[in-house]
């Protein structure tokens, strides 16, 4: 394969994009957008956040040692964005975005009612890494809309109409699924019948035809090298997108 080869950049793509909320000592609360998430550990139930030290809601959450990550739906993209893009400590962004907020059950934290998961965090240990510091939090909560699970008890994420965070840029996740766990060794017809059906019709979408063929097209086409300028796709890579 033709790959370009960069130094050192985290080009892991995409993530899930949050907002993390947040409580001081003094009980001021804040809200704050988050890309620098993951899942840990599952028992005990851990997530992380990584938190630049200039932030305001690194300072509450170090005080008090609770957050909630909440996650957005489409709707919320604007808010989102402008939780990501004002601080606390210039505009209440709690009161500017009209949050509703409800007190949290295991922690003195609130959450965002309007996001359909929210989910209680307290904090285990802080890492210090470089520009972020890395929050290992224990879940001790979450809270679900109904509508969201079905009569099995089932939770359907993919009906939350979640965003996710590609390089700069939000994106809507797909409602219908191309596979799902064990799906390379599975038996059972019905299931592999129900998830190929999908997985073909999106493979042979226009979007998204992936093929050797157009790679090699792609490879053997000089237009294509000569205007790559490799420098200027380089820095769009390496300069810090102080996130
Ligand atoms: C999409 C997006 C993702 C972000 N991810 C992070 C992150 O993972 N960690 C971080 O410290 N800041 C992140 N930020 C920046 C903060 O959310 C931003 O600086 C915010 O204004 C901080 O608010 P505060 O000062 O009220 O705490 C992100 C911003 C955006 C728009």
């Amino acid at each position: 394969m033709n790959k370009i080869d960069f130094k050192g950049s985290v080009v892991l793509n995409p993530v899930p994009v949050v907002m993390v909320s947040c409580r001081s000592n003094e009980g001021k609360d804040n809200v704050f957008t988050v890309a620098w998430t993951g899942t840990i550990n599952t028992k005990p139930p851990m997530l992380s956040i990584s938190i630049r030290p200039e932030r305001l809601s690194f300072e509450y959450i170090k005080e008090t040692m609770e957050f909630c990550v909440n996650l957005p739906n489409i709707n919320l993209m604007n808010a989102t964005d402008f939780c990501g893009v004002r601080s606390g400590k210039e505009v209440d962004k709690i009161k500017e975005m009209n949050f509703t907020m409800v007190e949290g059950i295991n922690v003195n934290v609130p959450y965002i009612d309007e996001c359909p998961i929210n989910i209680e965090c307290k904090v285990k240990e802080i890492i210090p890494l470089g520009t972020h510091h890395l929050f290992l939090a224990e879940v001790v909560g979450s809270h679900i809309n109904s509508n969201l699970i079905d009569e099995s008890g089932k939770i359907h994420f993919e009906w939350a109409n979640l965003i996710n965070y590609c390089h700069g840029e939000y994106f809507p996740m797909s409602k219908e699924a191309i596979g799902k766990f064990g799906i390379s060794v599975a038996k059972n017809k019905d299931l592999i019948k129900k998830y190929s059906k999908n997985y073909k019709k999106t493979i042979n979408k226009k979007d998204y035809i992936v093929s050797s063929k157009n790679f090699k097209k792609e490879k053997n086409n000089e237009n294509t090298k000569k205007n790559f300028n490799k420098d200027k796709l380089k820095k769009t890579y390496t300069k810090s997108k102080n996130r």
